[in-house]
């Protein structure tokens, strides 16, 4: 008999955990809203850290990202040419014309919710907020697309569509992924439009869509001084959009709204 070296995992949640997750995801709601308060051109994107990380311990949350795989901060922040994974620091302000994606995964009793949403700050270039909008209508067309009994690459498909109509690419490197129990689950969720079905969507699966859009190539680089900051190979925006979803009987659902 062939020996699995990779264990199963159990991807239906239980209603029980669903309420859990539910849970969380309201909550990374409120965090997000909080941010969304308080995020103006001046701010430190450690300032935003700290936004992040007392409102969460204030509500008895715990913020995912620090130390998970050594992550340094409660959260990320990711800068115009900065597709993902920005890390928050002191040195670094929020200027006009700026757009940042500030990245949410809160912890409630065990549960885990994911979500991300594009702050533009002063007076951003039309062609810039053309990139935040359709980034946002891209995560939507691939929730929209998402069927039970349906396949990831049913969204995949409809992301790529809708990016490639407006002239932009689909960051390929970086993936949307099952969450809930723990921060990074199976399904994969591939956003770029590989040929490949992927994963098929069954009712009780948590995942999140999250796909990087980029003004000019899909291609990326992780910044070798703090191994984590994900830039585009040319430089030209990144917008990011997520939400965590549970896939139902009857379609998706935002867990994270
Ligand atoms: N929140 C990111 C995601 O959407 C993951 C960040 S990992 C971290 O999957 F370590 F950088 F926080
Ligand atoms: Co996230
Ligand atoms: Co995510």
């Amino acid at each position: 008999m062939r020996k699995l070296t990779k264990k199963y995992q159990r991807l239906i949640r239980t209603p029980e955990e669903i309420e859990g997750i539910r849970r969380a995801g309201k909550l990374n709601t409120a965090v997000l809203d909080h941010v969304a308060e308080h995020i103006r051109e001046g701010i430190s994107t450690e300032d935003i850290d700290r936004l992040v990380a007392d409102f969460t311990e204030r509500h008895g949350g715990v913020c995912a990202p620090l130390n998970y795989e050594g992550f340094p901060k409660h959260c990320c922040t990711s800068i115009n040419e900065v597709v993902c994974h920005g890390i928050p620091s002191p040195g670094e302000f929020l200027l006009d014309g700026d757009i940042v994606n500030v990245d949410v995964t809160t912890i409630l009793d065990g549960y885990y919710a994911d979500a991300s949403r594009m702050f533009m700050i002063g007076k951003v270039e039309p062609e810039v907020q053309r990139l935040v909008r359709v980034a946002r209508e891209c995560m939507e067309a691939g929730a929209a697309a998402c069927r039970p009994y349906g396949f990831v690459g049913d969204q995949a498909r409809a992301i790529t569509a809708h990016a490639h109509r407006n002239g932009y690419t689909v960051v390929r490197d970086l993936c949307g992924h099952g969450v809930g129990l723990s921060f990074h689950d199976d399904p994969e969720m591939d956003h770029y439009d590989n040929g490949r079905k992927g994963m098929q969507l069954l009712p009780g699966m948590v995942f999140t869509i999250e796909p990087m859009i980029n003004m000019g190539t899909y291609d990326c680089f992780i910044d070798e001084d703090d191994g984590w900051t994900v830039v585009t190979e040319d430089e030209l925006p990144s917008a990011q959009w997520e939400h965590s979803y549970l896939m139902t009987d009857d379609g998706l659902e935002i867990i994270t709204e």
